[in-house]
């Protein structure tokens, strides 16, 4: 389960960083760097991510025409991200463009390639804002499916979804097709803007390869206890 929990790291404050890397360092193996973090640290983010042995989710959630998209996936590749996503929505064109520079940028610097993602519908937006702001003619379930489907097409390795749309993601995409989901509050946990939720062992048993918390954990008054109670709920799942 080590494995599988990401900590997001939404904060500007390097020391802060260092701090939970240290503290978290026998429990957890995946660090999620935002724009918080990356605003602040620029590329330096790196090594304070990287530092203990920590694998780090570049979360840019990238959207631009492909010519930009690529360029900004083939760097982060470089500088060693283990995950980058991008927005479904930025389109078919532009996902396949950030794979081939994915893959150019591993072939040049032979480096393993980083997990990349497509982010589907943001966990805070429920059915009546997803239905005022998209105006679309699907339901916001068979928009997640459309646009993982079309991540898959363009070759990525997966989504980022809400825990609730694990299911029909699993039938449109099969099991080899990675599904990461932020949206995860423990029972003990406030909701804060968060809408699509469902708790740490909802997500597994629901089928989560990855669960992405941040504030229970980063927030907590003590984040190593609250990292072990969210890893102890997932092993029991
Ligand atoms: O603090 P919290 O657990 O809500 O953090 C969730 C993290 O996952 C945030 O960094 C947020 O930006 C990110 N995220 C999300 N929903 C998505 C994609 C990413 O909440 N669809």
């Amino acid at each position: 389960m080590k494995d599988r929990l990401i900590v997001a790291l939404d904060t500007d404050d390097g020391e802060d960083i260092d701090w939970l890397s240290g503290t978290l360092m026998d429990v957890v193996r995946w660090f999620k760097m935002g724009f918080q973090a990356f605003s602040a640290l620029g590329m330096e983010a790196f090594p304070w991510f990287e530092q203990n042995g920590h694998k780090t989710f570049v979360d840019l959630k990238f959207h631009d025409i492909p010519n930009t998209v690529a360029r900004d996936v083939g760097m982060m590749t470089k500088h060693g991200a283990n995950m980058i996503n991008m927005h479904a929505s930025g389109g078919l064109m532009m996902m396949k463009a950030a794979r081939a520079s994915a893959d150019d940028a591993v072939y040049e610097a032979n480096i393993p390639r980083p997990i990349l993602l497509g982010v589907t519908i943001l966990t805070s937006i429920e059915e009546t804002s997803f239905r005022l702001s998209f105006a679309s003619a699907r339901t916001l379930s068979e928009q997640v499916v459309y646009l993982a489907q079309l991540a898959q097409e363009a070759g990525l390795d997966g989504v980022v979804a809400s825990p609730l749309e694990i299911e029909p993601i699993r039938k449109a995409c099969g099991d080899n097709f990675l599904i990461v989901t932020p949206g995860i509050r423990p029972e003990w946990a406030e909701t804060g803007d968060q809408r699509r939720i469902t708790t740490p062992a909802e997500a597994i048993n629901r089928g989560a390869d990855y669960i992405v918390v941040g504030r229970p954990i980063i927030e907590a008054e003590d984040p190593l206890e609250a990292a072990e109670m969210i890893l102890d709920e997932m092993r029991e799942a």
